[in-house]
């Protein structure tokens, strides 16, 4: 299930230092927010370097947290040694990820934004959640204003080589539920850092599940 890895060198350099710019202005408690309620076994998917594992309530049995660029899972390891529920870290990407119908959750923090096929990767968490499991997601997405998404859209390939893949252009959403989820809670947002927005400050939080039929 590894797969092929990503490697991005340039970004996983400096990702580490945009997080916790973004961490020290709000989005620690957005990460919080995505996980409350969480329970049982988990799947992160494109876990970065694990700035999730800390967050997670204890009711969590296990996660296994996916990533496929080799210098941020390092560092994904190294935050697994140090949190409190246990986190097996694995070579993987979200088009193929592993078991079958054995998770209670399935997350994705900042991801659907670099995933190369959303599509496949959307259903592949469908497929390893067990019957009655959940999605969770934090999201930057395109914006709801058309000023602000043509801006979005201008700076896109630019910010997709400077980011690993990013786009900011992406309709998340609507993404979940062409790929067959009811989406049951979300909160959409401006993520404004010192009172100014960027391309990837519009926001989304939110948990679907599988729909039935
Ligand atoms: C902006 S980072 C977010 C990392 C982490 N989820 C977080 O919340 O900080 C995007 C992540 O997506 C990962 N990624 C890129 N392509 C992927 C793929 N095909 N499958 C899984 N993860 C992928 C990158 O390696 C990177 O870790």
């Amino acid at each position: 299930m590894a797969g092929q890895a990503v490697s991005h060198p340039f970004f996983a350099r400096v990702y580490p230092h945009i997080n916790a710019f973004a961490e020290a202005h709000g989005s620690v408690e957005h990460r919080q927010e995505m996980l409350a309620g969480v329970h049982g076994r988990v799947v992160e998917i494109g876990a970065g370097m694990g700035s999730n594992f800390v967050h997670y309530p204890p009711e969590v049995e296990q996660i296994v947290a996916v990533e496929p660029e080799p210098r941020l899972r390092a560092l994904a390891e190294q935050a697994a040694a140090k949190a409190v529920v246990p986190v097996e870290v694995r070579a993987g990407r979200a088009e193929a990820l592993p078991a079958h119908g054995t998770f209670d959750a399935a997350v994705f923090s900042l991801v659907l934004c670099t995933v190369p096929d959303v599509p496949a990767a959307l259903a592949e968490a469908r497929r390893v959640l067990k019957p009655g499991g959940e999605l969770r997601f934090y999201e930057h997405v395109r914006s709801e204003n058309p000023r602000f998404f043509r801006m979005q859209r201008i700076i896109n390939p630019l910010w997709g080589l400077a980011g690993g893949g990013c786009s900011v252009t992406r309709d998340t959403e609507q993404a979940i539920r062409e790929a067959g989820y009811t989406v049951e809670e979300i909160r959409r947002f401006v993520f404004r850092i010192n009172g100014r927005a960027g391309p990837a400050s519009p926001s989304i939080i939110g948990t679907a599940r599988p729909s039935t039929c």
